[in-house]
């Protein structure tokens, strides 16, 4: 049984990392962001799966599980997010570890449809990537499953997780 569970959110600048923590942890979007959140920690007690978990703002530290955030209505951080170069980037990043990779789409208070369309091809190409998620760190929605997902992927998931070497 592992003892604890590490989350690294990663994603292009200003796409609500820091927000979603915050959202999160205070249970309200915050009007006024730091840059990076501290890192925090979730007791047991208070986690669905009974663990204590760490949540990583952008930073190296080495994590079990990362969160790809995008912003919903931003297209270029989406793009960011199809391209090998990063997810390869963050294979390389991790140490070539087994870390199941989360896409997180931020901002879903700001358009009418969903961003699932243009994810749907990459996840279907990566098996590294485990599940993917949209959310608001602004109305609160789906932010407690967002984080129940990450933990999920490193205590049970579901399929062989490998990062292929010629992905550099
Ligand atoms: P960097 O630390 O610069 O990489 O940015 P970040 O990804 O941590 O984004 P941050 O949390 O600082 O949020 C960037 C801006 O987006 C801020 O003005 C937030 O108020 C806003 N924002 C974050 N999440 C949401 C959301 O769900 N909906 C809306 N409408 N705005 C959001
Ligand atoms: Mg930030």
């Amino acid at each position: 049984m592992r003892k604890d569970v590490r989350i690294l959110l990663v994603g292009e600048p200003k796409v609500g990392k820091t927000s979603l923590i915050m959202s999160l942890v205070g249970e309200e979007f915050p009007e006024e962001v730091p840059l990076r959140a501290e890192e925090i920690t979730i007791p047991a007690d208070v986690t669905p799966e009974r663990v204590p978990t760490h949540i990583v703002d952008y930073s190296g530290t080495q994590a079990n599980v990362i969160c790809i955030v995008y912003a919903v209505n931003n297209k270029k951080s989406i793009e960011k997010v199809t391209g090998d170069v990063h997810i390869g980037f963050l294979c390389v990043y991790v140490g070539m570890h087994r870390v199941p990779l989360i896409l997180v789409g931020n901002k879903s208070d700001l358009v009418e449809h969903s961003s699932m369309e243009t994810i749907l091809p990459i996840m279907n190409q990566y098996s590294e990537i485990e599940t993917c998620v949209e959310c608001s760190a602004k109305n609160l929605k789906n932010i407690s499953e967002l984080f129940y997902y990450a933990q999920k992927a490193v205590l049970h998931p579901t399929g062989p997780l490998y990062c292929p070497e010629e992905k550099e």
